[in-house]
């Protein structure tokens, strides 16, 4: 079969290089993809966000039977539902699912009601109310603007006066623009932090093998909120009793609840967890892969990806059997010089000859006149497997420093993060 793939990002690179181990997947086209994804499918070039384009797209390429939406955008406008309409198939949740993510408020609202662990906050629209607020909440207070932001909209603030330029920054001067304009104010939480994402139909959900992402810019978890800077899978402190505490109390009331709400959610569920000293509470749900989590979740994975996507697709999860490899998988992040604030694109990336086993999935990348050039923040993961996370962790460092463009950087400290933390 041959399947469309809607996105731009590494995470888009990593499940189009997963579908291509499949012998269910013919051929793959990309939107709108980037230089890596051309390797691998072939682009197209049409704006993901206008559904009408899309549906016409696929109306005039009878050939495609399947599309992938991977990003949170075009899902939180209804991509899904508009292909659907036109009577195509897709994987993704639709619009009236995708709301858990897209709107942090209906999320905090959503684990209230149901008596999901989170964070104690509260809800604002009106900016005097929440001035006043800040001014006497417990510290340090968290921050987060309630629409899409790019992993970028959330702040902690140590000081009442960090506080309060946030949430000017936020609600008075629109630095995230709409998403910014209700503004969640939660408790400041600690723990180690874990990325698990599921697979469900609604009617099962199923984990994947979990994973850690690095959403600070600078080593130590210092520097500024990032899309991600870097992954490694699995997550050491997180076994059989982790999960069987995080499936009753998180996972399976999360599908309940969202069924009882009346939008029952089709695709993946990403949990953003905390361990706190009582017990795993919810940080952040997404509606789609983790991006850079796909990177090293995927290349874990035995079982054919398109025999789970078109078995959520058709409500019959729960007759597949999901299985992960033994051992690691670490991705670094190479990123433009500035990113996560503003950033120069267009520098020419040099590749030497890297490891065998080495995997790229290219991010911000363009092909210009023969050339690769940088074209975003995040710019190219490099990815690896290995016996454990310090084995890949190596392999992806010393293929690192083979990769070259002006003002790259990363992360030095990937994949040491929980070195210390009780395994289980
Ligand atoms: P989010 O986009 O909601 O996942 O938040 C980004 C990052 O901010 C998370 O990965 C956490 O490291 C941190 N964070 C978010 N909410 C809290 C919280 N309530 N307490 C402590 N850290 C948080
Ligand atoms: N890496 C975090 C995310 O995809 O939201």
């Amino acid at each position: 079969m041959n399947v469309l793939v809607i996105g731009n990002g590494g995470r888009e690179h990593a499940i189009i290089q997963a579908l291509k181990k499949s012998p269910k997947v013919g051929k793959i086209y990309a939107m709108k993809g980037n230089a890596g994804i051309g390797m691998d499918a072939e682009l197209v070039n049409v704006d993901f966000m206008d559904k009408e384009a899309v549906c016409a797209w696929l109306k005039s390429h009878t050939d495609v039977g399947f599309t992938v939406v991977a990003p949170d955008d075009p899902l939180s406008i209804g991509l899904v539902d508009a292909i659907e309409e036109c009577g195509f198939k897709a994987f993704g949740p639709n619009k009236a699912a995708a709301i858990i993510e897209a709107s942090k408020a209906f999320s905090k609202n959503l684990m209230k009601k149901y008596s999901i662990p989170t964070a104690a906050y509260e809800t604002f629209d009106d900016y005097e109310k929440a001035k006043a607020y800040v001014e006497k909440c417990p510290l340090p207070v968290v921050l987060k603007a309630d629409g899409l932001a790019l992993g970028k909209g959330v702040l902690i603030c140590k000081t009442r006066e960090e506080a309060q330029k946030g949430l000017a920054e936020m609600m008075l001067e629109a630095k995230f623009g709409k998403a910014g304009a209700t503004v969640v104010v939660e408790e400041f939480l600690e723990g180690p932090e874990v990325s698990v994402l599921s697979f469900t139909d609604g009617k099962t959900i199923v984990p994947m093998i979990t994973s850690c992402d690095h959403k600070r810019a600078k080593d130590n978890d210092e520097g500024l909120n990032t899309g991600g800077m870097g992954t490694f899978s699995p997550a050491p402190f997180f076994g059989e009793k982790s999960l069987q505490e995080v499936m009753k109390t998180i996972m399976l009331p999360t599908v309940s609840a969202m069924n009882a709400e009346g939008r029952p959610f089709k695709g993946v569920l990403y949990f953003g967890l905390m361990k706190t000293k009582d017990g795993y509470k919810v940080i952040e749900y997404n509606s789609r892969f983790g991006d850079p989590e796909t990177q090293v979740v995927l290349p874990m994975l035995k079982t054919d990806l398109m025999e789970i996507f078109e078995a959520v697709a058709d409500e019959r999860l729960s007759e597949v059997k999901i299985e992960w490899r033994e051992g690691a998988c670490v991705c670094l992040v190479l990123a433009s010089g500035g990113y996560p604030e503003a950033y120069e694109k267009g520098k020419e990336i040099t590749i030497g000859q890297l490891d065998e086993d080495v995997v790229l999935c290219h991010a911000g990348t363009a092909m210009k006149d023969g050339k690769l050039l940088t074209a975003g923040g995040r710019v190219l993961g490099v990815c690896a497997r290995g016996k454990d996370i310090e084995d890949a962790r190596k392999k992806v460092y010393a293929n690192a420093e083979k990769i070259h463009f002006d003002g790259m950087y990363y992360r030095k400290d990937i994949g040491i993060k929980y070195r210390d933390v009780v395994k289980e």
